[in-house]
């Protein structure tokens, strides 16, 4: 692995499992203890991957659903710990990983602010001085003085997104941001995502979208059940994903409406 100055991610021979535990009778699991069955099973979610970031690249992480990117954004961003392997990381890391994460349900929104720009590794000076144009990025008008447990999935992200995207980062790190949001405001994430590129941060963007990924980033990488199935080149990696060749599909819509991402 080549490390510098300028490298801002290693993640290095990373494998993360988890236990499914399935559900089970009471009689199954008498069954299972007496014959000595396992009832729970471990399975890989982030399989040996490794790959080196420079600082100011922008990744697209793409893969199907389950293939691993949440996991992997989380070892990133050092929520989940790796079992084996290893994730160095350059500097602050702000993000969207999880919308509704970092957030108390009985606090207002406005109190949430100053408690996530906390979380996040804002002083109480800064978040006050980047307060106003936190809400009206968010754009979530009397809401905001009301408890965050009410809120609606897209009313979380803004406000995440919000906070997130207004901390002074080297690494920014989106998932799951663009799904839940209305059109207007995946637009507006967009731009701000473009701008945080343009500063020179980090950006690691789990998405479905090849436009936006088009649009957005300089590699791709693919997951595919937990196992790193592509590194490189925007427009291979998402050749890459097609992946049956010989099926049907539909010709892709690749404009400003292809917004979508990570559900
Ligand atoms: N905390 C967890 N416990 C057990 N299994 C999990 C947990 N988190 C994710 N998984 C499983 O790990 C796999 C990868 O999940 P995830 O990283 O969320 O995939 P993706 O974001 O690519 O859709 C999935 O099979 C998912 O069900
Ligand atoms: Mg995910």
């Amino acid at each position: 692995m080549s490390h510098s100055a300028s490298t801002s991610i290693v993640v290095d021979g990373v494998t993360k499992y988890f236990t499914l535990r399935y559900q089970r009778t009471l009689k199954q699991m008498t069954v299972a203890a007496v014959k000595g069955r396992e009832i729970t099973d471990t399975f890989k979610a982030v399989d040996d991957v490794s790959f080196t970031v420079e600082q100011g690249e922008s990744i697209g992480l793409m893969g199907l659903n389950g293939s691993g990117k949440s996991t992997l954004l989380k070892l990133v961003n050092g929520i989940m710990r790796p079992d084996s392997g290893k994730v160095l990381t350059r500097g602050r890391i702000a993000g969207l990983i999880a919308t509704g994460a970092g957030f108390h349900p009985q606090l207002t929104g406005r109190e949430n602010v100053f408690l996530n720009a906390a979380v996040l590794g804002m002083t109480e000076a800064e978040t006050r001085r980047k307060f106003d144009e936190i809400v009206e990025f968010a754009d979530i008008g009397r809401f905001l003085d009301t408890p965050v447990g009410n809120y609606s999935s897209g009313m979380f992200a803004r406000l995440g997104f919000a906070v997130a995207v207004h901390v002074d980062s080297d690494i920014f790190l989106a998932d799951e941001v663009l799904a839940v949001g209305d059109k207007p405001f995946k637009k507006k994430c967009l731009a701000r995502m473009q701008e945080v590129r343009a500063e020179g941060r980090t950006l690691f963007y789990v998405s479905h979208a090849a436009g936006s990924v088009r649009k957005m980033c300089d590699r791709v990488i693919v997951l595919e059940q937990g196992r790193l199935g592509f590194d490189g080149d925007v427009n291979e990696g998402i050749k890459y994903l097609k992946y049956d060749p010989d099926e049907d599909m539909p010709p892709e819509v690749d404009d400003d409406e292809d917004l979508g991402a990570d559900i």
